[in-house]
């Protein structure tokens, strides 16, 4: 499998330590649109083939910029690839091209708080839970069929960088357990804690 990343890349570092010993997948790939990510220097000291292609380089143009980062993913040819934490949003038609094999994570409970700044947004709206989601990739952002969820509880005094570290520690639980899974070919969503 491969992973896209735009970050740090705590995510990536989990799945690809849990890919070891009875489990389906290997990584192939980590592949950035940031030259700078912190994530593709953790990669490479765990051994992982890394790349990145600059999106702006492509102002205006994001299927040159798909074009150009499907160049090392034809060349590392996984059957999977997993979003965490990357920050572009990509066309209908390159999802198109992976659909069924691209799985996100998401740091809310889906449907609930597309987009950016989701532990703020909850917090504000009084929601009693926030969490996060592993879905499929499909067109619509943040969409797809979801694979797994864990649900956090929302303290009093929370702030978005209070709630997001607590989100963050199930999101290094879930995923690796949902891509465990799906990688065996089963999709029936897990459900966390
Ligand atoms: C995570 O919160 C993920 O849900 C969001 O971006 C963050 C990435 O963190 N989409 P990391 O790079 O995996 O540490």
């Amino acid at each position: 499998m491969a992973i896209l990343l735009s970050g740090g890349g705590s995510n990536m570092v989990r799945l690809i330590e849990s890919m070891t010993g009875d489990h389906p997948a290997r990584p192939v790939l980590v592949l950035s649109n940031d030259p700078d990510a912190g994530g593709l220097a953790k990669a490479r000291a765990l051994g992982v083939e890394t790349a990145a292609i600059s999106h702006k380089a492509f102002k205006g143009d994001r299927p040159g910029f798909e074009a150009a980062l499907s160049v090392p993913l034809a060349a590392a040819r996984p059957d999977i690839i997993c979003l965490a934490g990357f920050m572009r949003v990509l066309t209908a038609d390159f999802v198109r091209q992976w659909q069924g094999r691209m799985l996100n994570i998401h740091p809310s409970l889906l449907p609930k708080y597309r987009g950016l700044n989701t532990h703020a947004r909850a917090i504000e709206a009084g929601d009693a839970e926030a969490g996060c989601t592993v879905h499929e990739v499909t067109a619509e952002l943040d969409d797809g069929p979801i694979l797994g969820q864990a649900r956090v509880p929302i303290q009093p005094g929370d702030s978005a960088e209070s709630l997001a570290a607590r989100v963050l520690a199930q999101e290094h639980c879930l995923y690796p357990a949902v891509l465990r899974r799906f990688a065996a070919g089963d999709r029936r969503p897990i459900l966390l804690p």
